[in-house]
């Protein structure tokens, strides 16, 4: 099957100048089609802000006179510890998709119509970076005929958009995420039909350098596997416990939920194919700690910076052989809720000496994605990003951090 659908380089045609011609002039089209799409959104949102700023000072001076106001506002910037001068910075509007069980192992496998493209190097978002909210209805409503939710969830929102505002000053990256909140969506097959009931929001975000296979096309897509924690082939939590394999990648002193993500690199296999049951990923196909540890030297490593809302705990750390939350990078978070829009201000230092520590760089472009854990979810069933490109002072990368 594989050679008689290989490509036969007889067929090899160029593709004609006027063709690429009428590609780039349509591009273009539909780039400032959208530019303007978003200079009207922003201008409904600006006119919103000014008519609630101008009922505002009319409430406060009725109570007693605009010395007020200013405290107000002094004490408003007071509680904040990230100032920065949002003005300046870059901002990116994202689709964030709910992936329900595909994983790395079914986007290489044969039910992907993108495998072969995706293997030869295309992007994620070349092929689906307009469809976003089809795949994400497709797959939440068990609609999708590649069978990607077994658990269906009533009312869960496919999609939604987040604005991401980038900028930097000489020590830290600050990003800003905003998307607004939906409709508590009952789990039925969870007690109390929430996942995780501590947190009704979790975020996080990882960045790799192009050392990490697949981070240039698919962001963190390389890190979720099919026998994860939650997802169709995980191994029953019994098989796991007290092993060798169980400490070594962190299964105790990690979360307590078992397989996390990891990386193909720290693997002898990883089974795509599933012939004769065999189950989806590598897990326990697991590298001597000499050659992982020959990985992170070589940059093989994605960076994670995750924040829990109801706990407001911030954690980084790395994905490698597992999901290992080392702490150390520092970054801080502040979160809020505000008329039904979220926002999550995250402050990163750019440079960190630390293992598994991405340290961000003027002149170079990284890998980017990011997952949000909307209305108390956990696990896999969360919203998650196509793989995009961060920089500093960038235009052409997707998340381009303006300087300050
Ligand atoms: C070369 C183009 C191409 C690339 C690159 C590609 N895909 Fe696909 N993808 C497809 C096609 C074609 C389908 C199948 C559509 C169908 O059969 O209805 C598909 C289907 C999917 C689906 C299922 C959608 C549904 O409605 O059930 C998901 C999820 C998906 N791709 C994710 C990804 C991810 C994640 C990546 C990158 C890691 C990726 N794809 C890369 C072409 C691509």
């Amino acid at each position: 099957m594989e050679k008689l659908e290989a490509p036969n380089p007889d067929y090899i045609r160029e593709v004609p100048q006027e063709y690429k011609d009428g590609l780039a002039r349509i591009e273009a089209k539909e780039a400032a089609a959208a530019a303007k799409l978003k200079a009207e959104k922003l201008a409904e949102k600006a006119k919103v802000e000014e008519k609630i700023a101008a009922a505002v000072a009319a409430a406060v001076a009725n109570a007693g006179g605009a010395d007020k106001a200013v405290s107000s506002t002094k004490t408003a910037n007071k509680a904040s510890n990230i100032n920065v001068d949002w003005s300046k910075a870059q901002s990116t509007d994202i689709g964030v998709f709910y992936p329900g069980t595909a994983s790395i192992e079914w986007i290489l496998g044969r039910k992907h119509g993108g495998k072969r493209a995706f293997t030869k190097g295309d992007r994620c978002i070349e092929c689906h970076g307009e469809e976003i909210a089809d795949i994400g209805n497709n797959i939440v409503s068990g609609e999708s005929e590649k069978d990607l939710e077994p658990n269906v969830i009533p009312g869960k929102r496919g999609s939604f958009d987040v604005t991401i505002d980038a900028t930097h000053d000489a020590e830290n990256i600050y990003l800003r995420f905003s998307w607004a909140d939906g409709e508590h969506a009952a789990v039925p097959f969870v007690e109390g039909g929430k996942m995780d009931p501590e947190n009704p929001m979790k975020l996080a975000f990882m960045l790799a350098t192009d050392d990490v296979e697949y981070a240039d096309r698919a962001g963190c897509w390389g890190t979720c596997h099919a026998d994860a924690n939650t997802m169709p082939f995980a191994p029953e939590q019994d098989t796991l416990k007290g092993s060798d394999l169980a400490k070594r990648l962190n299964f105790d002193t990690g979360t307590g939920t078992g397989v996390t993500k990891y990386l193909k690199e720290t693997r002898t296999k990883l089974e795509l194919k599933g012939r004769r049951g065999k189950a989806l990923g590598g897990w326990d196909k697991l590298k001597d700690q000499a050659d992982i540890n020959a990985l992170q030297q070589a940059n093989q490593f994605m960076d994670v910076v995750r924040y829990k809302s109801g706990t407001d705990k911030v954690e980084d750390g790395q994905i490698l052989a597992s999901r290992d939350m080392h702490g150390g990078q520092g970054a801080e978070v502040e979160a809020s809720l505000k008329n039904g829009t979220w926002s999550v201000v995250v402050k990163r230092r750019l440079k960190s000496d630390k293992a598994g520590d991405v340290s961000i760089e003027a002149g170079k472009v990284y890998n980017f994605g990011f997952a949000i854990h909307d209305d108390y979810s956990s696990a896999r069933y969360h919203h998650v990003s196509f793989g995009y490109k961060l920089a500093l002072d960038n235009a052409d990368a997707e998340i381009n951090a303006v300087k300050q």
